[in-house]
């Protein structure tokens, strides 16, 4: 069974500020974008990676992908996405070949995910999971609350979920292709991961677990952690 990487690389970072697309933005001066990419050519099982660009820069990063090294066993292929991280992720989908059976969707915002988190999602789709997500504890305890009832209001608490059962998630989530397309073609409504889309079908999603370093690039302090993993790395 082949395995293809979807990369929804296509959002503007809004909170990250003002600047470029935040997949083009740099880490220890390459695109954060690369980075992400290399994470998943680097894994031996990922032969086809679809980055799914910033509408008007599809061009520019197939310009980018061309100008870095990247492993040559795998194949490269871009296309625009969409107005939100689902359509994005739909369109690269879309642009997938036949034979390629284990899909995996990852950030391009978490571009330091090491290689061995990417392998064990992959293995546990081969061993038959159809939705795979890698998961960390939380450090922080958990509120539920209710809305304001106008902006700068208190917002009231009305439950502590019990932190022992809650898990962050991150990418790569990996999938079995045709349940993947198949979640994507009938639900609908709002999500801010594939695997939710999963559960909506009723389909089984299991964990494995995630690594710190696969956390997502969001606002201008995980910038700076960023780059200070990968000063690290570069000792
Ligand atoms: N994404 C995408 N298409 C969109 C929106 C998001 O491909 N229309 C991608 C982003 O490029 C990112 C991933 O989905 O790699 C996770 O989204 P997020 O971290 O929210 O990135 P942005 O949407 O760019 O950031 P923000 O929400 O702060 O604007
Ligand atoms: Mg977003």
């Amino acid at each position: 069974a082949r395995t293809a990487a979807v990369i929804p690389a296509a959002g503007r970072g809004v909170r990250l500020g003002p600047g470029a697309p935040k997949a083009l933005r740099t880490l220890g001066g390459t695109p954060m974008l690369i980075h992400a990419v290399r994470a998943m050519a680097d894994s031996r099982a990922v032969s086809l990676v679809v980055v799914v660009a910033p509408p008007e820069g599809a061009a520019e990063v197939r310009t980018l992908l061309d100008a870095h090294a990247l492993p040559e066993r795998t194949e490269f292929v871009v296309v625009p996405g969409g107005e939100t991280r689902q359509e994005s992720v739909k369109l690269g989908l879309d642009a997938l070949p036949p034979g390629y059976d284990i899909v995996l969707v990852h950030d391009a915002a978490r571009p330091l995910v090491p290689v061995d988190t990417v392998d064990a999602v992959v293995e546990a789709v081969r061993d038959g999971a159809p939705a795979v997500v890698p998961a960390l504890p939380l450090a922080d305890t958990v509120k539920q609350v209710e809305p304001a009832i106008a902006p700068g209001e208190p917002e009231p608490v009305v439950a502590t979920p019990d932190r022992s059962l809650l898990r962050a998630v991150q990418t790569p989530q990996g999938f079995d292709r045709d349940t993947l397309v198949r979640a994507h073609e009938t639900v609908t409504g709002d999500v801010t991961d594939d695997a939710s889309m999963i559960e909506r079908l009723g389909a089984a999603v299991v964990t494995v677990p995630g690594h710190e370093e696969a956390f997502k690039v969001t606002r201008p302090l995980d910038l700076v952690l960023a780059e200070a993993v990968l000063a690290r790395r570069r000792l």
